[in-house]
């Protein structure tokens, strides 16, 4: 099916868009261009900025849309959960958060941020792991492109131990070694990479003959604690644990959230993959390694596909699902983008439109009430601009959100 069969209950011409509305078969939709949060960077949370992660929506996002939909006490989920933004943010506004990815590193990663320990209860937990022990590197992945022999051992070591030992100071140590594994200053372990992707060793070992250095040394115990540190430092840790009872991390596919309840949630907040924008398989493969999370966990179970077709009917299915857990008039909030799709630049959030105009796909399960446009720079400009960058397709965050029926 082309782009345009996809779109056919959508019409968006230049002067639709300038009166903010988006004209469907079922009627127009308000679309707002503004800027509904801040631009400026960490502004959050520090435990926001816990790991980089591919894709990731600012903590912003989901905090404009649950303190303006729910009240506390209320389920908020996210079916595209990855370094959980939402379900921080919604145990933050003492809501009751649901997060599922298909990637288990996403639970590793969420996890922590919701049963967060004391920067006291790390440093004496490191100060008891021995990482200094003999380990026989030619029976490890090869990884020399990335870490000096010493750094790897204490890695190997710490990977080891992790393996056997799972408190909640445990999986915080780990958290905090997922996001010093790869990066571009001494804080990480790795030689000058890249933080917020995993690239492949040759690229690495390119990288490294272009800046004539080979890895040096980099203690894992130091760099841990004071990373935990700076992820610790907005405090909050008591409050966060009293409630985490509250939350559900949940791995397994979008479309069949079995360990969620019928009629549960009165607000998702998500982002789906766009199409096949980012390799969340490749990109992330340093840290599935450190986990221990097998390929094949991964691999063929993430959506990331370049077809327009299989995308709609992957997002069509997670809406159904999401009709079965939402409570009657639940809202989702869905950020998706602009791609470049067949030559054309593509805005996602029509197609999410036309999905819920079309009986062959939602229409008879969910409505949409409006759609948000975060736009930065263009935000104090007239409505004509805003048309032009609208082609420019310069827009990056738009929300589509839809209230069940
Ligand atoms: C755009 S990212 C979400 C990022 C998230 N909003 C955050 O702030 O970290 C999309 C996520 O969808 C996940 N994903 C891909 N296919 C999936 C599927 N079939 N079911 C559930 N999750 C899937 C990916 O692993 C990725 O974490």
């Amino acid at each position: 099916m082309s782009a345009q069969a996809l779109l056919k209950h959508v019409s968006t011409d230049a002067a639709e868009i300038e009166a903010g509305q988006l004209i469907t078969s079922r009627g127009p939709v308000p679309r707002h261009y503004d800027e509904f949060w801040t631009a400026k960077q960490r502004q959050m949370h520090s435990l926001h900025y816990a790991n980089s992660y591919r894709a990731s929506f600012k903590p912003e996002l989901p905090d404009f849309f649950i303190s303006r939909y729910t009240k506390p006490g209320d389920t908020v989920g996210d079916p595209f959960g990855g370094r959980g933004t939402t379900i921080l943010q919604s145990a933050i506004l003492n809501r009751r958060g649901l997060s599922n990815d298909v990637n288990p590193l996403s639970e590793r990663l969420a996890y922590p941020k919701i049963n967060p320990v004391t920067i006291e209860a790390i440093s004496e937990k490191l100060d008891k792991i021995d990482l200094s022990r003999p380990v026989d590197l030619t029976l490890e992945e090869d990884m020399s492109m990335f870490y000096h022999p010493d750094t790897y051992k204490e890695l190997i070591n710490l990977r080891n131990y992790l393996r056997e030992n799972r408190d909640d100071v445990d999986r915080f140590i780990e958290m905090t070694a997922l996001s010093r594994l790869h990066g571009h200053s001494n804080g990480f372990f790795s030689a000058y990479s890249f933080p917020q992707i995993s690239i492949p060793k040759a690229n690495q070992a390119k990288i490294n003959q272009t800046r004539c250095a080979e890895p040096d040394y980099r203690e894992v115990k130091s760099r841990i604690l004071k990373k935990a540190r700076t992820t610790l430092k907005s405090g909050g840790i008591s409050d966060l644990r009293r409630n985490s009872r509250h939350h559900k991390l949940t791995t397994g596919d979008s479309r069949d959230l079995k360990d969620w309840p019928t009629e549960s949630v009165h607000l998702v907040v998500t982002s789906p993959p766009f199409l096949n924008q980012v390799d969340y398989i490749q990109d992330t493969w340093i840290e599935t390694w450190f986990c221990d999370i097998p390929r094949d966990q991964v691999e063929g179970r993430i959506v990331q596909t370049p077809d327009l077709t299989k995308w709609a009917e992957f997002i069509s299915a997670t809406m159904s699902e999401l009709h079965r857990v939402m409570v009657p008039g639940g809202l989702v909030a869905m950020e998706v983008g602009e791609v470049r799709y067949q030559g054309n630049l593509l805005n996602l959030d029509e197609i999410l439109v036309s999905l819920t105009c079309s009986k062959a796909y939602n229409m008879h399960q969910f409505k949409v009430k409006e759609i948000y446009v975060q736009s930065q720079q263009f935000t104090k400009l007239a409505n004509c601009f805003r048309v032009e960058n609208n082609k420019l397709g310069t827009n990056t965050n738009r929300i589509v959100l839809m209230e069940k029926i």
